[in-house]
């Protein structure tokens, strides 16, 4: 089995030497070989936008398995993360993480014997991840958020599998439907139909705020939470918070050809080229990569003769004990390869297994695949939303949209600046910036079609700058489209 091995920037070629000498510690390595492929800032530093070489990226697709370690992110200019762009064009949808109270790391919980124990999955791909964002007028920016039906059943089918695998009984998703009724709306719609094919799985939902406060509050009622990208990632910090950190905090980004395991901190470069970093994350995140290809017995002597180590006392200087020594990354994992064979006394043992290799390279795709969850069905336009960029006020800018809009088959239905409603109704208290959505409907009775929607946007760009268009359509005859606020 060949393994795409990137050390990554910082601290990151510390703590894969360390982990590397776990690996092979414990016998795991026999059955891999790891292929070196350059990727991080010394790529960026060259000019590679995509901060890899054209080489590292045919490995790691001919791998279908990529351990890395953290990568610099150059600051502005217009280098993206590696991080995302690895995981994007992979396809790398699902992001794992499991988070719980380990031995010797002291947090608020471990202290007062509460003991944490759960998952995320975060879709990784889509969401404001995208990245598409434009500037529309002198005054607003704007970030499309793309959530689609395929890549939320992805996700949703990836955390019940998990769950199932695992033995975990209950899988709560996360959103902010209440709020985003048709983005989160139909990330929660699917999850609720995916459910359906696991039905020994309970589940429930929870609005991502409360979902933060009841982590605080009682992380032990959870087992597994599935979220949308952008709220994955900010509760994967909190749940790693209540666990002692991002040092302690594994990750698989998990695809159906192409699979990456990374630490979830960063290069921490404060502590660079001193030899005292914690290699804790990669180590578990290279766990998360053996039982991800089926060397389940390998991961279960690691594990435990880690989790052995750490109810010791072993440590490095960023955690545990302060009265025990604190040792360098490399000292450390000697000291863990020494408890090879031990089981942990005060936590569960992980129970021994046998290494069957399940993992198979990925046969490279013909071509990118078209996904689809909702087959053909009807639809309808009924209008478009123009966005338009004017200085004036809503009342002229309805005056003039109007007279713009005599003789065609559509009327001005409202206007709505942030969102809010301003006209035909709407309060003085609204403030108003420089970018209007003027949403026209069909007049009643008319049958219209898209080009007569290009046909009222002609006209109104004779006027406006038309920033933006949306159009309104149904579907199934029922809207595609939100209401304003305050409609
Ligand atoms: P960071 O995670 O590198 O550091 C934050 C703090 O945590 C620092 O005080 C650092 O010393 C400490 N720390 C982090 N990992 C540690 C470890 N294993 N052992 C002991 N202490 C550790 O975050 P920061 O400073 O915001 O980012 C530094 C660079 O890392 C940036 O260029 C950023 O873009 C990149 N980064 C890369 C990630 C990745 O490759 N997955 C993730 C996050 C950041």
């Amino acid at each position: 089995m060949r393994i795409a091995l990137t050390p990554g920037d910082g601290i990151g070629p510390e703590i894969m030497q360390a982990t590397l000498h776990l690996l092979q510690a414990a016998g795991a390595s026999a059955a891999m070989e790891f292929v070196p492929v350059e990727m991080g800032k010394a790529c960026f530093d060259r000019g590679l936008t995509r901060g890899m070489t054209d080489e590292a990226i045919a490995t790691v697709e001919q791998c279908g398995l990529l351990l890395k370690g953290p990568m610099e992110t150059p600051k502005g200019g217009g280098g993206k993360s590696i991080n995302v762009t690895a995981r994007k064009m992979w396809n790398a949808f699902a992001n794992l993480r499991h988070f719980r109270t380990l031995p010797g790391v002291m947090t608020p919980y471990s202290r007062s014997g509460v003991s944490v124990d759960f998952f995320i999955v975060r879709e990784n791909i889509e969401d404001t991840y995208g990245g598409i964002e434009h500037r529309l007028s002198n005054d607003v920016v704007q970030c499309k958020r793309l959530i689609s039906a395929p890549g939320s059943d992805a996700v949703h089918r990836f955390a019940f599998e998990t769950a199932r695998r695992l033995g975990i009984r209950k899988v709560h998703c996360g959103h902010k439907a209440n709020i985003m009724k048709m983005t989160d709306g139909l990330f929660l719609e699917r999850f609720k139909a995916v459910a359906a094919d696991y039905p020994e799985i309970e589940t429930a939902d929870v609005i991502v705020d409360a979902l933060c406060m009841n982590l605080v509050m009682k992380p032990q009622q959870y087992r597994m939470i599935v979220l949308p990208n952008l709220q994955g990632d900010i509760v994967s910090d909190l749940a790693a918070g209540l666990v002692g950190g991002l040092g302690f905090a594994p990750s698989g980004n998990i695809g159906n050809h192409i699979s990456i395991f990374e630490a979830v901190h960063g290069t921490a470069p404060d502590i660079a080229g001193r030899g005292i970093a914690n290699p804790c994350s990669l180590i578990l995140s290279s766990l998360m990569m053996l039982r991800h290809v089926g060397l389940l017995g390998s991961a279960a002597r690691l594990e435990n003769a880690l989790l052995s180590s750490l109810e010791q006392g072993v440590r490095t200087g960023d955690f545990g004990d302060a009265a025990k020594p604190a040792l360098g990354t490399m000292d450390f994992v000697r000291e863990v390869a020494k408890r090879l064979g031990q089981k942990p006394a005060t936590t569960p043992a992980v129970p021994d297994a046998d290494d069957r290799i399940t993992f198979k390279p990925p046969v490279k795709p013909f071509s990118a695949a078209a996904v689809h969850t909702f087959g053909p069905g009807t639809t309808e336009v009924v209008g478009a939303d123009l966005y338009v960029d004017a200085a004036e006020g809503c009342q002229a800018i309805a005056a003039s949209l109007q007279a713009l809009a005599q003789g065609t088959p559509f009327r001005l239905k409202l206007i709505s600046n942030r969102g809010t409603q301003v006209w035909p109704t709407g309060s003085v208290y609204t403030d108003c910036v420089d970018y209007w959505r003027a949403r026209f409907e069909r007049v009643e009775g008319a049958r219209v079609t898209q080009p007569q929607t290009i046909d009222l946007l002609q006209r109104v760009a004779a006027r406006y700058t038309v920033c933006s268009y949306e159009l309104l359509r149904t579907f199934d005859g029922k809207p595609g489209f939100s209401m304003a606020q305050g409609q």
